[in-house]
């Protein structure tokens, strides 16, 4: 319920909204501006209920508070959660474009206590929309607007370092001839799937969308499986880049994977379920630390002023947070969850910079 969402929610200012010509139901969740203005995605999609909107929206904006801590970035946690009356493939562009500007509308009232930018159903051509409407608080534009185009490119490339970071804490040197499995042929986890195959690896994959999984057949020589396969399929590294909530304490103690490392947001129903994993020696790469390529690549490009390869090079870094993860989780034998939260924590207890007044 509505309630639940609100009383388990640890942020700071939430906002809500309908729009009754398109039945669209808004929500903004601003976790944390210790570190700075909060950002975080806009994902637009179908959900169940409000409530459920409201509940991805908050716990979505939780992990970008850990996100942008632990990739040492400028930057608190926000969500954007876009609850959409049809889904959005079937959505007339006059529809959506009044979707974007009400979104954007919220976005101005907020006057950068919160900047946006890509996630799932929204694109850099939709950035440039909101950034233009709301008077500049959306990250991620396409270059044609002056923007550094879409995030997509480096959280692959993250979530690839982080992938060889895992497996050599399981003990596995290299990719070739390796099951890596892909849940979602999106923007990540296409050019994910294309940098594993090119590492040798044996490309297992599914998306709801059969086209995209034909491309990763013909392209990528993937074997391609059906959605409810995902789960009991035997690999070596599965890299979940869909949606989030796919492991659970059951699915923990059954999974036929050595590793886990993906782009999939709250990919653990739970923190507690990294337990589970750590029981069976899997190991897990915290998705807050392997997808941060994306927020690396909006924030080092748009508030830092990097170039393309301080940026690619800051990504690169990804792999030597997660060997300090690894390397505190075995120290303390907690889950790679905990030690994430708790090197996350850490600057919290010794914030660089307070923010900016506005
Ligand atoms: P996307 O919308 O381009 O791709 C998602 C893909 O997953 C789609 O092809 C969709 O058909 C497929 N899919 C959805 N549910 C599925 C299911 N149950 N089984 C199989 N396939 C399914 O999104 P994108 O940008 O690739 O993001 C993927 C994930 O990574 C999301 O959870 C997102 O929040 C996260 N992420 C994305 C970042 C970015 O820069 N794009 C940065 C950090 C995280
Ligand atoms: N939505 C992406 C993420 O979850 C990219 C993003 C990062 C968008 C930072 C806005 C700000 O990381």
């Amino acid at each position: 319920s509505i309630e639940q969402v609100i009383s388990e929610w640890e942020g700071q200012v939430g906002c809500v909204g309908f729009d009754h010509e398109t039945g669209a139901f808004f929500s903004i969740a601003i976790h944390s501006r210790a570190l700075g203005p909060a950002a975080g995605g806009t994902r637009a999609m179908r959900y169940a209920g409000f409530d459920e909107a409201l509940r991805d929206a908050t716990r979505l904006a939780g992990a970008m508070t850990l996100k942008m801590a632990i990739a040492g970035l400028p930057m608190g946690g926000g969500k954007s959660v876009i609850a959409l009356p049809a889904p959005r493939n079937e959505l007339s562009e006059a529809t959506w474009r009044r979707i974007l500007e009400v979104h954007a509308e919220n976005l101005a009232t907020l006057a950068g206590q919160y900047w946006t930018g890509p996630d799932v159903g929204t694109s850099a051509a939709d950035m440039d929309v909101l950034h233009e409407r709301s008077g500049g608080f959306a990250f991620g534009r396409t270059e044609a607007a002056g923007g550094p185009g879409s995030s997509a490119p480096e959280t692959a490339h993250g979530v690839h370092v982080a992938i060889h970071a895992a497996i050599r804490e399981a003990g596995f040197d290299d990719l070739e001839g390796r099951r890596v499995l892909v849940q979602g042929l999106g923007a990540v986890g296409y050019d994910l799937a294309a940098r594993v195959a090119a590492d040798g690896a044996r490309v297992i994959a599914t998306d709801l969308d059969a086209a995209r999984c034909e491309r990763a057949r013909r392209e990528l020589g993937a074997e391609i499986i059906e959605g409810d396969a995902v789960l009991a399929t035997p690999c070596d590294v599965f890299a979940p880049c869909a949606t989030g909530g796919v492991i659970t304490a059951g699915v923990a103690a059954e999974l036929p994977a050595r590793v886990i490392a993906g782009a999939a947001n709250n990919v653990l129903d739970a923190p507690s379920t990294a337990d589970a994993l750590a029981r069976r020696r899997i190991v897990f790469a915290p998705d807050f630390v392997a997808n941060g390529g994306g927020g690396i690549h909006l924030v080092g490009r748009e508030v830092l002023g990097w170039s393309p390869d301080e940026v690619a090079a800051h990504v690169e870094g990804i792999g030597t947070t997660l060997s300090e993860v690894f390397e505190l989780a075995r120290h303390d034998g907690v889950s790679t969850e905990r030690a994430a939260r708790m090197l996350a924590q850490q600057r919290f207890e010794a914030p660089i910079a307070a923010p900016a007044a506005p």
